[in-house]
């Protein structure tokens, strides 16, 4: 086992490097030959049949819910269809109504979660196809589906997960695509998702290289009590999967929270003490995202800014900035993730921390 650690210090940090590849893998083979869309060999389900659906329900546990969360907003934004996400563990106890022609997708890294297992049965139980969304292939999840895409991201071993997240989140924008240009989205900005998927892998590595900047700002915040991580959109998922990686392996208490939603309640903890990390990248929500900062920096609490290339922030805002290279809307929740990731690490390292077995945890869950 260690002789595949390699020269990595933890099987999370050589999975956190690993992340072009896996997401090359994860893209190999689905694209479509007119270079505006997306193809899959599993759905089991013709293009008509997906044009017949008028709603989703994704279901999933832990991260891979984070997943699913980001996945709702690219398929209401670029397929215009309305999206439910639901925690597999709640799914199967609530008896959601759901129209007949819902679609349901689990996603589940490993294919053997039992909550996510259930909610497949359950939805399968009410008539409805379900799809999985899974990176084992063979899993138990995978061979009760009605259909479903592999992730292909490779064997993850750390417990907290890492290229199996942004490789849902990939697998994500491309069902988005495929859904998209089932229906209303034109030729041109197909072609133009498609090859902003391309580019992720290069995106990745460019974020990748952040690296050491990032450990030396780790290194400074290790002292903190608590931590909020504030993402509006698709970032604001990407804010949850934040606060979930540092928790799990640092023991950190953190939370994520949509930059909005500061004002009514979190603000409560802003302190020296309670260092907030912001996502700020351009659009009509810039300068809003600028004045929640501005409300953490008058409760003199720390700044640390993820913010992508190209934006100017206003002088001493930020204690801290990262860097990302600014892309497209259905790529950059991917590209946002490797900053989270890479603080969240070497946070934990620094306090000596047990990254890849954290404790009272599992790789998958198998027992409700
Ligand atoms: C466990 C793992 C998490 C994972 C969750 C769902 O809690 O520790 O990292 O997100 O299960 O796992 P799955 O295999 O269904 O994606």
């Amino acid at each position: 086992n260690d002789a595949q650690r390699g020269d990595y210090a933890h099987f999370m940090e050589k999975e956190i490097f690993e992340q072009p590849a896996a997401l090359e893998n994860t893209m190999r083979g689905r694209f479509a030959a007119d270079g505006s869309t997306t193809q899959f060999g599993g759905l089991n389900l013709s293009a008509d049949e997906l044009r017949q659906v008028d709603r989703l329900l994704l279901c999933a546990c832990g991260t891979a819910w984070h997943a699913c969360l980001v996945a709702k907003h690219l398929i209401e934004r670029f397929a215009g269809l309305p999206v439910e996400v639901d925690y597999a563990s709640e799914f199967r106890y609530r008896n959601a109504p759901l129209s007949p022609r819902t679609l349901c997708v689990v996603m589940s890294q490993s294919g053997e979660t039992i909550d996510t297992l259930a909610a497949l049965r359950e939805a399968q139980r009410k008539g409805h196809r379900v799809l999985a969304i899974t990176n084992v292939v063979g899993s138990t999840i995978a061979r009760e589906a009605d259909g479903g895409i592999y992730q292909h991201a490779g064997p993850e071993i750390g417990v907290a997960s890492t290229k199996a997240f942004t490789s849902q989140l990939l697998v994500g924008a491309m069902l988005a695509l495929h859904l998209a240009r089932l229906r209303s989205l034109s030729f041109n900005d197909g072609a133009d998702y498609v090859a902003a998927l391309r580019a992720v892998p290069q995106l990745v590595r460019q974020a990748l290289e952040q690296a050491p900047h990032i450990a030396q700002i780790a290194a400074r915040y290790v002292q903190a009590a608590d931590m909020l991580f504030l993402g509006r959109l698709a970032l604001f998922p990407i804010a949850l999967e934040g606060a979930l990686k540092l928790k799990e392996i640092s023991y950190i208490h953190a939370e994520g929270y949509p930059a909005a939603e500061l004002k009514h309640g979190p603000i409560a903890l802003i302190s020296e003490a309670c260092p907030s990390v912001f996502f700020v990248t351009r659009g009509e929500l810039f300068s809003k995202v600028l004045s929640s900062m501005q409300e953490v920096k008058a409760r003199r609490g720390k700044i640390i800014a993820i913010c992508t290339t190209g934006l100017e922030l206003p002088a001493d805002l930020a204690d801290e900035v990262i860097r990302i290279p600014d892309c497209h809307e259905a790529v950059l929740p991917i590209v946002a993730t490797i900053p989270v990731q890479l603080l969240s690490y070497y946070m934990a390292r620094e306090l000596g921390c047990d990254v890849d077995k954290p404790r009272n945890l599992a790789k998958s869950v198998t027992v409700e």
